[in-house]
């Protein structure tokens, strides 16, 4: 057996979910035994949803980069806990022992630590995905300070909100990154950003395209340099900090159905032990496996299960650089030819591109390294699933759905690879200790209802109701704002914002969000901050954000602008809001259709009724359901004969 804490088979996941639903206490101090503990912890457990509190591990001590690193050195010391595939397939990439990465991650410690990064200090991290990201993640992580990394893909206004919400006081970013054909002056966004958060006291600066970059004196330092400085000092060692079980590990930033971001905290102790013990399980990785994660260590997939679930499991985790179409449609196999990767976990919407090339960038080259496939971060439409299954796995890999978030720390509901049986859209089953609860508007538990093939269906909105250690303990700054928007709706439960259904034998199948917030190309979008970004543009008074279904992205954003009367409508006025949603949050938010109208469907009391214009984009435009209410029923005939 790989790993103490690995399930076996089907029988022994139903027995072992049992018990963790009976005595969850006990099973997560089970799991939690086959980690380095510096110091046990007093209460395995300690929760409260109405508060709310959620203490996991109380008491104990650790340090998580022990448990990634140094733990693993005397067995795993030269196997690559890094490979490295640049952009470029032509560029030589490299890889990097558990030991090399152990001396690098204390190396960039002392850089840190000379010029003023203490335990506590929160850092944001601006990287482009070279293994230094994941040097700097961990470095942080072994001192002590908190970790905010943001997206390479962010504007500079994005890159003010999480400095300024977090009060960085450092930073870590690059000159530029390579994605495709393009070349992303990381730095010099940052310093726009920088011209408005003077509490930033330093910034490390990694030579990555080598392009010219203002280095502002006495707050810039280039990353080489001072790696170059400590190495002459001798000292290579660099002890990890003690930090309690729920201190915080890192803060990252997430959109919701309000305007702006808000910052997870994930503690170390519960984080810990959940990335790890979900990454084993779900992926059932086997020592000496080549683990490939399409994600952008931006986001929380990266986190998880590129950066801490692989390496706290001794495991080889491949970071590439790049996208998934260039130079062609084929990097993808490429690198799975290339580094014989035996586990690959990506995107529907990477998928569904990918698909839309046809199978000949498959061919030629081998797959047959692939063991297991998984898809995160969108519901998986039936036809992705077929071709991933049919075309990249050749039928044989097993393909776990694997439904999770930001806030949940780690996968809640998926199919254990191999282990448990997989079906086409459905995420399938919680893993040990997660209690899913689906219920009703007034959040009672939903009922089922009979369908047309006699068999019954329970529907409806995606709640958790026992505390897994993996989940967060608040948004930064604000624990107001963490209880309204999880643990209010339905008191007693955390609400994930999803809609759900699960089938007589137990499966659960994400239908997408019940709220104002969308999935495109599996990143999460809030209209609310979209719409913000769009009405900041002069010509514009107001504006409506809605998804519509999108053949790769899976959700498009379709914006309802309503314009100044000094203004005409057009395409320079496309380009202008186009712009200003670029600038203000990132080419990820950009609208994909801008229809202008005349007024917005209100109700009397001035709320927008977006299920009308939802409706409209999807272009349902006969079952609109009852517009009488509205203030203005004719805008409607006028939205609807515009609509693009
Ligand atoms: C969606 C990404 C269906 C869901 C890890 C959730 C999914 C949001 C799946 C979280 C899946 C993620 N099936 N939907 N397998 N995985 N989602 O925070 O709507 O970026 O609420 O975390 O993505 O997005 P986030």
């Amino acid at each position: 057996m790989a790993y103490p804490y690995q399930i076996q088979s089907k029988e022994q996941y139903d027995t072992i979910y049992q018990k963790s639903i009976e005595d969850p206490e006990g099973f997560w101090a089970g799991v939690a035994t086959h980690f380095q503990w510096r110091r046990p912890w007093e209460r395995i457990l300690d929760w409260n949803f109405e508060e709310p509190r959620i203490e996991w591990f109380k008491g104990a001590q650790l340090n998580i980069t022990e448990n990634c690193l140094d733990r693993h050195l005397e067995q795993l010391g030269d196997q690559p806990a890094i490979i490295w595939e640049p952009n470029d397939p032509e560029a030589p990439g490299h890889a990097l022992s558990y030991r090399q990465l152990l001396d690098k991650v204390m190396q960039l410690c002392h850089v840190l630590q000379r010029n003023g990064v203490r335990k506590g200090d929160r850092v944001c991290i601006y990287m482009g995905m070279v293994p230094e990201l994941a040097i700097a993640t961990l470095a942080c992580a072994r001192i002590g300070a908190i970790h905010s990394i943001v997206f390479g893909g962010f504007s500079a206004h994005s890159i003010i909100d999480r400095l300024q919400d977090a009060q960085a006081t450092f930073v870590i970013t690059a000159d530029g990154a390579y994605r495709g054909n393009k070349d992303i002056p990381l730095k010099s966004v940052m310093d726009e950003a920088l011209e408005q958060c003077d509490f930033v006291r330093k910034v490390l600066v990694l030579r990555r395209t080598g392009i010219t970059t203002t280095m502002t004196a006495g707050r810039d330092l280039y990353w080489e340099d001072e790696i170059e400085k400590v190495a002459a000092d001798g000292n290579p060692f660099f002890p990890a900090e003690l930090m309690d079980a729920e201190d915080p590990l890192f803060i990252l930033y997430t959109s919701g159905s309000t305007g702006k971001p808000k910052g997870v905290v994930h503690t170390c102790g519960g984080y810990m032990v959940y990335a790890a013990y979900s990454f084993v399980n779900v992926f059932q990785y086997q020592p000496g496996e080549v683990y490939f994660c399409t994600a952008d260590i931006g986001w929380i997939t990266g986190h998880s299960y590129i950066v801490y679930g692989p390496l706290l499991a001794g495991a080889t985790t491949l970071i590439f650089e790049g996208i998934p179409t260039w130079p062609d449609a084929g990097r993808f196999w490429d690198i799975v030819d290339k580094h014989k990767v035996n586990i690959l976990y990506t995107a529907p919407t990477a998928i569904r591109s990918l698909m839309s090339f046809g199978t000949e960038p498959v061919e030629g080259h081998d797959l047959s390294s692939l063991r297991v496939l998984g898809s995160v971060g969108e519901p998986i439409n039936e036809e992705a699933w077929q071709w991933f299954h049919e075309h990249i796995g050749k039928g044989r890999c097993p393909l776990v759905d694997t439904w999770w978030q930001t806030e949940n720390g780690g996968i809640l509901i998926s199919n254990l690879a191999g282990v448990t049986p997989g079906i086409p859209t459905f995420a399938t089953k919680p893993l040990p200790g997660i209690q899913p609860l689906l219920v009703d508007e007034k959040g009672e538990p939903a009922l089922p209802v009979l369908q047309e093939d006699g068999k019954t269906i329970v529907s409806g909105n995606l709640c958790i109701r026992f505390p897994w250690p993996g989940m967060f303990r608040t948004t930064y700054g604000d624990h107001e704002r963490f209880k309204q928007n999880y643990f209010a709706t339905y008191p007693g439960l955390y609400f994930s914002g999803d809609g759900c259904y699960r089938d007589e034998e137990g499966n659960y199948r994400i239908t997408g969000r019940v709220d104002d917030v969308l999935n495109v190309s599996g990143h999460r979008i809030g209209t609310a901050e979209v719409e913000n970004a769009i009405n900041s543009d002069p010509a514009v008074i107001e504006s409506a954000i809605v998804g519509y279904p999108h053949d790769i992205k899976g959700q498009g954003i379709y914006a309802f602008v309503v314009c100044d009367p000094d203004h005409q409508p057009g395409d320079d006025a496309r380009k202008a809001i186009l712009h200003t949603v670029t600038h203000l949050i990132g080419a990820i938010a950009k609208p994909d259709k801008i229809q202008f109208v005349s007024g917005l469907p209100k109700t009397r009391s001035g709320k927008i009724m977006r299920r009308i214009l939802r409706k409209i984009a999807e272009g349902a435009l006969d079952s609109l359901g009852d517009t009488s209410t509205l203030l203005d029923p004719g805008v409607v005939e006028e939205i609807k004969k515009g609509k693009l």
